[in-house]
This record gives structure tokens, sequence and C-alpha cells, in this order.
């Protein structure tokens, strides 16, 4: 028996938080393989109990059945433990969970309550949920359905990530235009891809709160703002040599001119002497200076800022990382690709690394004794080969315009 900590991703633990607090019921647990195949073909367990959609985690390889794994949430509080009885090579991992009874933190988190408390509270009389991913447009209707059925009104904010907040705001203003008996409940449920298994989950965690009926509030169709409003990361990559500083700068400073975006610039050099000050150019100390400068630069994007980064970063999957990563805040990504090539970085050797890096004085050199992989998803690649670095910069800033970032 092995005993491991592990920190699922965001949809994991909002499920997670579903299991533990009931809303989930009759499960209590993470599904294994002839539940999650049932479920898929008609819609119940393996027992037959009516269930609508998979509830899953993935584990760390060398966990096996009969491991205890404690489930720790991202600042590492333990929230759970999770008896593993069934753990299929690339499958997803399947077992029981027990809370750890950690408080709640989070917005809102006040307002958070288990189905058990919600039933107390309705004491038996009949209820009117309303599952809400948006702002509810029409209260008309949902007042008159309640009046029709004599309902109390119990607004469920199916609040995950970054929107979550806003729409427990929405469903609390609208609790203000509502009778005195409303309740708001913020149920961290993640949407499922399919609208019709989305749909009766929703239902049957309604009923779980003790809701006698439900109605899904409108989706919202995410309009997200124009581009020169959202955060973006313009991530240069290429190798050393290749001119990705230079240009990096000179849009820096051409955005700065223009003064009409917040910048953050992440040099891979600059970075290098503080933020991943230590770190050698191994593989993984590479994938986590990468991870770090995609880590500061998703913060800036987050709040509308505009970041830049220019380091090597030389693994397509680490790139794909940060891509998620700063997508994930509702910002975008633009990959340029400094694509210059290796004999013209050889020969400009503006640091005279290249001639070392020959010469064997400098290990896993990229490009000379370490890979570097193409990237084959660019927004934009540029070649300074023949161009000035006006003209490349030049080409980012008229990329940025094209995609309306800046204006
Ligand atoms: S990355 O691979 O982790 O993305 P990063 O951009 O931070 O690299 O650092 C690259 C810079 O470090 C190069 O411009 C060069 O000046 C210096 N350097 C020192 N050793 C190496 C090496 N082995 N490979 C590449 N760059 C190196």
């Amino acid at each position: 028996m092995f005993d491991v900590e592990w920190t699922p991703d965001a949809r994991e633990l909002a499920d997670l938080e579903l299991l533990l607090s009931g809303a989930f019921q009759p499960l209590t647990g993470f599904l294994g393989h002839d539940d999650i195949h049932l479920v898929h073909e008609r819609g119940t367990l393996a027992d037959g109990t009516p269930w609508p959609a998979p509830v899953t985690i993935h584990l760390p390889d060398e966990v096996t059945p009969g491991d205890e794994v404690t489930l720790l949430d991202p600042e590492g509080v333990p929230l759970a433990v999770l008896t593993v009885t069934e753990h299929p090579a690339d499958g997803p991992a399947a077992g029981p969970v027990r809370g750890l009874g950690a408080a709640e933190h989070g917005p809102f988190a006040r307002l958070r309550r288990t189905p058990d408390e919600v039933r107390v509270e309705l004491g038996g009389r009949p209820a009117l949920a309303v599952t809400m991913r948006g702002p509810l447009d029409d209260l008309n209707e949902i007042l008159a359905t309640a009046k029709e059925l004599d309902a109390v009104i119990l607004l469920l904010p199916l609040s995950y990530g970054e929107a979550g907040p806003a729409l427990v705001r929405a469903a609390l203003k609208a609790k203000g235009q509502l009778p005195e008996s409303t309740i708001v409940v913020p149920v961290p449920l993640a949407p499922r891809e399919e609208p019709e298994i989305d749909l009766e989950l929703r239902e049957h965690i309604a009923f779980s709160y003790g809701a006698t009926e439900h109605l899904a509030g409108p989706d919202p169709v995410r309009i997200p703002g124009p581009p020169h409003r959202r955060g973006l990361v313009v991530f240069f990559t290429g190798l050393s040599g290749s001119g990705k500083s230079t240009i990096a700068r000179g849009l820096r400073d051409s955005l700065l001119e223009l003064g009409t975006r917040t910048v953050t610039y992440l040099d891979g050099d600059v970075v290098r002497h503080l933020l991943s000050k230590g770190l050698t150019f191994s593989k993984a100390d590479r994938d986590l200076n990468i991870r770090r400068i995609g880590f500061v630069a998703a913060e800036a994007a987050r709040h509308g800022g505009l970041a830049i980064c220019a380091p090597i970063a030389p693994y397509a999957a680490t790139r794909e990382e940060v891509r998620e990563m700063v997508e994930s805040v509702g910002a975008d990504f633009l990959l340029v690709h400094v694509a210059t090539p290796l004999e013209e970085c050889e020969r400009r050797d503006r640091k005279g690394l290249y001639a070392k890096a020959r010469a064997g004085l400098i290990p896993e050199f990229t490009g000379i004794s370490d890979p570097y992989e193409e990237p084959d998803d660019a927004d934009l690649v540029v070649d300074t080969t023949h161009i000035s670095v006006e003209a490349a910069v030049e080409q980012v800033l008229a990329r940025l315009r094209d995609g309306r970032w800046i204006r």
C-alpha cells in the first residue's frame, strides 16, 4: 500500500466538493469502469440507479488499488481521502471519498450549504430550483411558476471557474427582486460538454437540494470582451541569438509609446537572473522555467494586461501548457516563432556562446547539443535573416492590429 498526496484539477475538485456535500447523491466517490460504461450506454450506474454523467478523476500512474490518496486543494490544504478501488493504465481512477472537514474558502464560501442543510431550511415546502449559468433575464417566468406551485424559490448559481463570483452576484441581485423567502446557494458544478447531459445533471442536483421542480436558467452566450480589452500574452520562442529579445524589447517600446495597453515584459535572460535564478538548462529545469514565465504572464493577462515573454522555450508540450494556462484565465495567447536559422544565429554569435558550445564548454546547448522543437502551431513566424529589427517589430505589431489587440 502506498500513501500519496495529489492535487486534482479544477474540474475534479469541483466534482469532489459535490461528492462530499451530498449534491451528487447517491454517489459517494469517483466512478469506475463499469459505472462509466453504463452511464454512457443507458444513463444508469451498474446497479441500475439512474445517473446522467461520468464523475471521474485522474491520478498519477504509480497509484494502485488499495492506495489511500489524500486530495489537496491548489494551496495544499487536504480536502479528502480517496480509497482507490480501480486504476487502469491510461484510465481514470475510481473509489469512495471521505471528507477531511477542511473549512471552505473562496468567494462567497459563506453562502455554500449542503443539500441536507437546505432541505432542513425548506422544511418540506415545495421548492422551485433555478440552476443558473448566466444572469436571469426573465424573473417573471420564475415568479409565475413559483406562484403556481406555491413554492419557495431556490436559486442555484452553478459557480465554476473565473466567472463564478459574477454569477453569484447575479443571483443575489435577482434575489433582491424575488420574494423574501428566496434562497441562494452557490453550487460548483463544472459544465458538461453535451447539453442534454449537463441539463440532466443540473436537474439531479436541484432535486438533491430538495427541489420539487427545476427550471434551467438561460445559458449565457459567452461574449468575450473585445480583443483590445482582453489580456494577451505574446510569447516569442526561438534559438539563442535568433533576435527574440531584440524584437520583444522593440515591441514593448512601441506599445509603451502607443500607451493603450499595460505591458509586462519577461525576457528570457532577465527571468533567469531572478524568477528562475539557480535553474540549469536540463529539460526539467527548462520546463520549470517556462512554466514560471507562463504563470506570471497569465497573472498579468488575467487582469487585462499584455505580457511579452521571450525565452527559448524549446519544448512544444511546455509551450502548449503555457497556452492553456493563459487561455484558462480568459486571455489570448499569441505564439511568435522567431525562426532565424541556426546557421545565422551561429554566424552572429553575439554572446560568443555558440563558439563555446561547439568547443564543448557549454553542455546541453540548444541547437548544438540540445533539442529545439520547431513550433507547428505558431501564430506568426518571423525570420530576421534579411530584415531589420524595426521591420520584424512591425510584423508583430501588424499581427496585433489585425487581431484587434491594439488599435
Ligand atoms: S529556456 O530553454 O529555459 O527557455 P532561456 O530562454 O531561459 O532558455 O535562456 C536562454 C539563454 O540562456 C540563452 O540566450 C543563453 O544566453 C543562455 N544559455 C546558457 N546556457 C545555455 C544552454 N545550455 N542552452 C541555451 N541557452 C543557454
